[in-house]
Parts: structure tokens; sequence; C-alpha cells
């Protein structure tokens, strides 16, 4: 699958911020777009100094302690999701107001993050497959159809080594596979992918039929965190009930039930008064 070469593609029908009307017609149209300025660069550089200070930590302690051993790359990673997603850096992420604005403006007012976190580097020094990926949907994976793929990556990135989309891919709807590559569609080509240029801070959505990948390994590690937004009342794939998801914003609609505390509307419920609870949302 060839990629186009950096200086041959511009990115400016593809970057908005949320408030721009092209925001949602490039989503709707190239099933993605590059959100522009939603995270401080001071926050994405303490993030980035977070998972690279760990991750090279651990990766140098293991070669220390083993040195004739394969380093343990996905074990490494999976250690460190489960740090990050316990950090305070990681509810802050979730939570930026113009992340959720952002998202609304495609979801709804009603959001949840489902609760399993893509993060895998791209070390130079890693040949593991799951690392450097081929074009692929995000759908053959387990995510759903209603579902918003978010990539944020933690510097900005590089020709070599960043995300690879095929525009207007996900309107092909699921494409054959097999052991998670793509097949070829007789009398059909798939168009050309692009490496994506993106600027720290930014974050980039996606459909979960957008053909995407990796453009490939550069000299030094590349770090990007990738969340699955939803509206919290869209189904759930089978896979996606098994990680359950977070609530991260509740509609209108949604605080009416909510303070009414049932779906059984019991009449007079609170009656003269909030609901005790109501002040935590
Ligand atoms: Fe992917």
């Amino acid at each position: 699958m060839k990629a186009k070469k950096k200086d041959t593609i511009s990115h400016d029908k593809y970057k908005w911020t949320s408030t721009d009307s092209q925001f949602i017609e490039s989503f709707v149209e190239f099933g993605f777009v590059i959100v522009k300025s939603v995270f401080p660069s001071d926050f994405i550089e303490r993030m980035y100094e977070f998972v690279s200070s760990r991750y090279c930590e651990y990766k140098e302690e293991f070669i220390k302690a083993s040195p004739n051993y394969q380093v343990p790359y996905i074990g490494i990673t999976k250690k460190l999701i489960r740090e990050l997603e316990g950090s305070s850096l990681y509810s802050e992420l979730t939570h930026t107001p113009a992340l959720l604005e952002a998202l609304e403006r495609i979801l709804g007012p009603d959001l949840s993050k489902i609760c399993a976190t893509g993060f895998f580097p791209v070390d130079p020094d890693d040949n593991s497959s799951p690392i450097f990926k081929s074009l692929h949907q995000e759908v053959w994976t387990g995510v759903g159809p209603d579902d918003v793929v978010s990539w944020t990556p933690l510097h900005n990135t590089r020709p070599e080594d960043t995300l690879l989309v095929v525009p207007g891919s996900h309107l092909f709807g699921m494409l054959p596979n097999r052991n998670r590559k793509l097949l070829p569609v007789e009398g059909f080509e798939i168009p050309e992918a692009i490496p994506l240029q993106i600027q720290k801070g930014d974050i980039v959505f996606f459909h979960s039929l957008l053909l995407h990948g990796t453009s490939g390994r550069g000299e030094h590690i590349r770090y990007a965190v990738q969340i699955n937004y939803r509206n919290t009342f869209a189904p759930l794939t089978m896979q996606q009930k098994g990680y359950g998801f977070e609530n991260l914003k509740q509609g209108p609609m949604t605080r009416i039930r909510q303070t009414l505390g049932n779906d059984y509307l019991t009449p007079l419920r609170t009656y003269g008064g909030k609901a005790t609870h109501y002040e935590e949302y």
C-alpha cells in the first residue's frame, strides 16, 4: 500500500477547531478530522515525560537484568497502560473541556469512553507486528460503528512514524480481511494512504471504518494514546461489554432522568427538593 509523500499533501481541509463549521463536514466526508489545539502544550509535555521516562526505565531495567532475552515490549506497555490509566494525567486528558466540547458535536451530549486504552510506543528496537500496523479498520477489533476513535500523539508527529489514513475509506463499509490483513477487493483499488502531520496538543478523531495504519518506524520512539469515545446510549459490541465504559458527561435529558432516579419514574420521588445524590454529578 503506497503512502503519499509529505510534500504532496495539504492538511488544510482536514484540520479544524471544533467550532469551525467544516469540522463536522471533514469527519463526515473524509472519516476523520484533526482537531486543533484541544490540549495545552504543557499538558502534552507532562504526559510525554510521564510515559517516555517510565517506558525507557522499564526497558532498561529488563535489559540490565536479562541481557540475553528478548525485551517483552507488550508486557512493558501493558504495565505502563495500567499506570497511566490510574494517573491524574489520564483523568485530566479524558475530562479536558475542549475535548468534550469537540466530541459532543459528533456524538451528542451524553458521552462515555470505553475502558480500554490503546498505547503502543513505536520503538525502532521493537519488531513485533502489534506495534507496526498495516492498514486496517478499527471495527475488526470490536469497536462499534457509532464510536469515535481518538488518537493523541504526545509530540509533533514525524512522517516516518505517524498515523496513516485513507481519506473517505469509512464509506467503503467493512472491508474483507484475514489474519489482521486487508484482502484485495476484486475490481476495486484502495486509494493512497496519507501520513498525518499533527502538532502537539492536536487530536485526531476518526470513524471506526476508516482504513488507517502506521507509516513506519523512525529513529525515535513514537508515543501516542488511543481512546474510543461513544454516546452513552449507543449499542455496545460484545468486546466493549467486556471492557465496560466510563461516563464522562451527561446531557440535559439524562440529568433529569438522573434526578428522577429510576427508569420507572417513581412519582414524587424528589418532590420538595433535589435528590440527595444529585450534587455529586
Ligand atoms: Fe487501529
